[in-house]
């Protein structure tokens, strides 16, 4: 047998996926699954079932790992988490120095970090990638976020960029994003981001429903992916809310608690770490902790019984607020990305990363095809003399939304909190000042003056009854 060029290690659905699509552009490639109870046939069913020249299976890692061509380029395609680790460990007896490992999960980035250290003192090379698009995208082309070396993944560079998704200009959708975890710490991000647009989707779904039926909200989603509005994410709502179980749609039998695997709840962390205002991946994280709490929100809606009337809507309301809120979600986004690519020293190009972001992945949109061009003539998305125009140009809309939203007892986190956000952030004088001589009132923690320059601390004795 000829030695294969790359092998991928785990044939779950992205797993399977990517290796079809190495397969498809004439890249020979070795699969391995392991052989548990469930998974003995896992290899033989997908060998069965895409019959290629270019495609050898494996149930043994030994015999995987030899039929590589060294130094072996293997894409490990398991669950985040201590799997992955233990992949690493049954893996390393079998490589030789100079091999690349390549984490194709959506992996903690400080994760990464610990894996790409330990490797190095055993001369194996390790990169953290991000893969976005689902299925779908793994299998036709998906967007690709690289971390590491240069030196390494110049070595996987040409299959990556034959197998990535590819932009308006046929450039590939794949980038090494800087060092060590970057790569899987912009996925995480790009997932937050992913939290707060679905979630924005799903607050409009909500306000539009109080008055529309199925089949007008699908035609008003319709008519906004043909804007400057157009995405993915918008595309498959509009085909979801259409869907038929009977005669009935299916999204009435969905049971509205929503799962999460990590990354947006990761996102929301790094956020408050690094002191990144993102509120609005925030509050997408909160929203589907609450939709978990079903029961009590059961029994305290019977017990709250709020009044919803029926009140004519208008659409083009909503879409102006949803417009609004989808640049403060990619500002706050990006924003997160540029202050720890700052903090970590990582240097990476946020207009490049929005260009591999433009297609292949969940987030892929006709905004984000803008932003290429934003973010190379500016460093934030905010400062942009455009963006700046829109968004006045949408806070009109946001009042009328905001107030009847309310009125109407729905709940609306993320479109509210982007609200908030832009009014925080241009509003001069805060009331942080009270904050700061509450701290300084029960833990003389000090407070600085406007009327000093300096960052000199003051404190004041201030509880007059001693
Ligand atoms: C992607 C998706 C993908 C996955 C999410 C789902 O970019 O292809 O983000 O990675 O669908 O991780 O995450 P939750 O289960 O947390 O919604």
């Amino acid at each position: 047998m000829n030695k294969s060029e790359i092998g991928i290690v785990g044939l779950g659905v992205m797993g399977r996926s990517l290796a079809k699509n190495v397969a498809g552009k004439g890249i020979s490639i070795s699969v391995y699954n392991r052989t548990t109870f469930t998974e003995q046939e896992v290899v033989a069913d997908f060998l069965k079932a895409n019959p290629s020249e270019f495609i050898q299976g494996f149930t043994q890692l030994e015999e995987f790992c030899e039929s590589l061509s060294t130094p072996r380029k293997i894409i490990l395609m398991v669950s985040a988490g201590s799997a992955v680790d233990h992949v690493i460990n049954q893996i390393k007896p079998f490589l030789q120095g100079k091999d690349i490992l390549i984490d194709g999960g959506n992996s903690h980035f400080k994760d990464t970090q610990r894996r790409l250290l330990q490797l190095k003192h055993e001369n194996i090379h390790y990169l953290g990638c991000g893969v976005s698009g689902g299925e779908q995208g793994a299998l036709h082309g998906p967007s690709m976020m690289v971390g590491g070396s240069l030196a390494v993944y110049s070595q996987v560079a040409d299959i990556f960029e034959q197998i990535a998704a590819k932009d308006t200009t046929n450039l590939p959708c794949v980038t090494l994003v800087g060092p060590n975890g970057s790569g899987h710490f912009v996925k995480t991000v790009h997932n937050g981001i992913e939290y707060a647009e679905m979630q924005l989707l799903a607050e409009c779904y909500a306000f539009l429903a109080t008055y529309y039926s199925h089949n007008e909200i699908a035609a008003i989603l319709k008519e906004w992916n043909k804007t400057a509005l157009g995405s993915y994410l918008l595309e498959i709502t509009q085909q979801i809310l259409l869907k038929k179980e009977g005669d009935d749609f299916l999204l009435n039998k969905i049971l509205d608690v929503a799962g999460a695997k990590g990354t947006g709840s990761w996102a929301a962390q790094s956020a408050l770490e690094l002191g990144v205002p993102a509120t609005m991946i925030l509050s997408a994280v909160a929203a589907r902790a609450i939709s978990q709490q079903k029961e009590r929100r059961k029994k305290w809606s019977e017990e709250m019984k709020p009044s919803i009337q029926q009140d004519k809507i208008d659409p083009d309301m909503l879409r102006q607020a949803y417009q609004f809120a989808r640049l403060i979600n990619h500002h706050q986004g990006f924003e997160l990305i540029q202050t720890a690519s700052e903090s970590y020293s990582w240097d990476v190009n946020l207009s490049e990363l929005a260009r591999i972001w433009t297609h292949g992945c969940i987030i892929k949109s006709k905004l984000m095809e803008k932003l290429v061009t934003i973010l190379d003539e500016e460093e934030s998305i905010l400062q942009h003399s455009s963006v700046l125009r829109d968004w006045k140009k949408g806070e009109n809309a946001l009042h009328i939304i905001l107030n009847q939203a309310f009125s109407l007892s729905i709940a609306i986190p993320c479109i509210s909190s982007s609200y908030n956000y832009f009014i925080s952030m241009t509003t001069h004088e805060s009331p942080a000042n009270l904050l700061q001589a509450q701290r300084d009132f029960f833990g003389a923690h000090g407070y600085r003056r406007t009327d000093h320059a300096d960052d000199t601390l003051f404190s004041t004795k201030w509880n007059l009854d001693g």
